[in-house]
């Protein structure tokens, strides 16, 4: 949400110029600090891989190994990490807890993921929809899952780039109300964002479909009963067949094929999960030249 409807356009344009090698922005010798208190293979990655193409460095803090896990406070870290690094990208619980690194960091923070937000996983999966429909005018995007991270920063985004999005999921599992609302507020015409909890109503006519883990990292305790809660949440060939008939299917990974979605819908033609993966780093890689430049 710190990011405006033309910032965000902006990042996309870069991101589509870093991917066709059009682009020869040299950051060199600028350090992005990695903190990630939950697991990751594709946001460190295409974090490290960016800042390598970018002529800069990356440092991985591991909190166990470090004094954040001995639990040094956040105000303290940041104000030294910020002295040693021009950018922060934070993977954590408590979406305050990121903010109070922001607060707190002289240099800029990223959001790598929150319980609350996924932004730059967004950023990427807008970049995909763009290259499959060239503009975002008359898309629109299903989401079908729980009402986490990765559906609230698709609500926000979406809002922000003005297309349609339709969340279905569990009574319940709602995205987060203070998103919802924030969306609404950005949002010119209020019909653009629909949360339901009937999936195949969701679906219709729709142009992108994207799932994500029922259970996200944090929820373990829950998997069992939001596993029998979701039944008839995961993206089958039946509840494709209901949707356009050239959609595409998204996911942010990683995914658990026959809870979410099926093997066949996965490795179906219609998925773009591995061009999204790919443009984290592209997405990523614009996001650091425009915070660093
Ligand atoms: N999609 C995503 O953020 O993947 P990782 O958890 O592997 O970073
Ligand atoms: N919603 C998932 C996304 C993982 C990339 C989680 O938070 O675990």
């Amino acid at each position: 949400m710190d990011a405006s409807t033309e910032e965000f356009y902006h990042i996309l344009e870069i991101a589509k110029n870093f991917k066709n090698r059009d682009l020869n922005i040299k950051l060199q010798d600028k350090v992005l600090g990695l903190i990630f208190d939950k697991s990751s293979t594709r946001t460190r990655v295409s974090f490290q891989v960016a800042m390598s193409r970018l002529g800069g460095t990356t440092v991985d803090l591991n909190p166990r190994t470090s004094q954040i896990g001995r639990g040094e406070p956040i105000r303290d870290t940041a104000r030294v990490l910020s002295r040693y690094c021009d950018v922060l990208a934070i993977r954590t619980f408590k979406q305050s807890d990121l903010e109070e690194y922001a607060k707190w960091s002289s240099k800029p923070v990223i959001n790598a993921l929150t319980d609350l937000e996924h932004p730059c996983q967004a950023l990427a999966d807008y970049m995909t929809i763009k290259e499959e429909f060239n503009d975002f005018k008359d898309v629109v995007l299903t989401f079908i899952g729980d009402g986490n991270n990765v559906a609230n920063s698709l609500i926000l985004c979406g809002a922000l780039l003005g297309l349609e999005v339709r969340i279905a999921c569990p009574k319940g599992y709602e995205p987060n109300d203070l998103v919802i609302n924030k969306a609404y507020e950005i949002y010119k015409n209020k019909d653009l964002l629909r949360i339901t909890s009937d999936p195949y109503d969701a679906v219709l006519g729709a142009n992108v479909l994207y799932t994500d883990v029922w259970s996200s990292m944090g929820e373990e305790n829950q998997k069992q009963e939001k596993d029998k809660f979701f039944r008839g949440f995961t993206i089958d060939n039946d509840l494709v067949s209901k949707a356009d008939k050239d959609a595409i299917i998204l996911h942010c990974l990683p995914a658990y094929r026959s809870k979410e979605i099926t093997d066949e819908v996965f490795e179906s033609k219609k998925n773009r999960i591995f061009d999204q993966a790919e443009n984290r780093l592209h997405a990523q890689q614009a996001l650091l030249s425009c915070l660093l430049q």
